[in-house]
């Protein structure tokens, strides 16, 4: 299923084809496939290069039980479409216990590296959903997360499944229309609050 960008500029299709699905396959993704997405998450830029971010990898082919158990700690109506997606992955971050106030930038900077491999998936037909429906205490027992360390999302990743096997509110929910907040909103010009004002874009070519 298709949810392209309602775009008002041109942006790569890696981008605008992108979109958080439920509705997974559970069809395997390929190691070769799993490694060109931590290749790219490891390439992202961060605040000293100091790379704060590590993921741990439970794959529904090569440990069932580690996958069920990664399932359980899910909150909510995560739990309900989770337990179809053969990779998942819990993004931790390193905290600086020295110095505090550089966290920020380490949060920012796992985001950053989840986004990286977020279009990577979208260059290899994968689909990536992030969570933060978790309950981060159980799952660092779960995989032995030290102090220090923070974990922060879980992410799904593999390919997009079959509405079907989505429970009734969840289906519904997968087939809304995708919503943004317009440039005048967030963007501005000189001062904030006055909207950037941009010519508007005459034909819209994908780039
Ligand atoms: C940090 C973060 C936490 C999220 N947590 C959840 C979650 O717990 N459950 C869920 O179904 N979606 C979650 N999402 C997905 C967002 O709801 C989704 O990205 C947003 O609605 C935009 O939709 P799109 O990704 O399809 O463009 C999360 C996304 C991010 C980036």
């Amino acid at each position: 299923m298709q949810k392209p960008a309602d775009t008002q500029y041109a942006i790569h299709d890696l981008l605008k084809s992108r979109w958080s699905p439920r509705a997974f396959s559970s069809q395997p993704v390929k190691a070769e496939d799993l490694g060109s997405l931590f290749e790219a998450a490891r390439w992202s830029p961060s605040a000293g290069n100091s790379q704060p971010w590590s993921f741990v990898v439970a794959s529904q082919t090569n440990n069932e039980a580690v996958h069920q158990k990664f399932v359980g700690t899910m909150r909510g109506r995560n739990a309900a479409w989770t337990k179809n997606v053969p990779v998942l992955v819990l993004a931790v971050v390193k905290l600086n216990a020295e110095m505090p106030a550089m966290n920020r930038f380490a949060y920012y900077d796992v985001g950053q590296a989840v986004a990286h491999l977020t279009t990577q998936a979208s260059a290899l037909g994968l689909y990536v959903h992030q969570m933060a429906g978790f309950d981060g205490e159980q799952i660092r027992q779960i995989f032995e997360i030290p102090a220090g360390y923070e974990p922060i999302t879980a992410i799904a990743i593999g390919y997009f499944g079959d509405l079907d096997d989505l429970p009734p509110d969840l289906r519904e929910r997968e087939v809304q229309e995708r919503t943004r907040k317009n440039f005048p909103e967030f963007i501005f010009s000189e001062r904030w609050n006055q909207p950037l004002t941009l010519e508007k874009a005459e034909v819209l070519a994908d780039i």
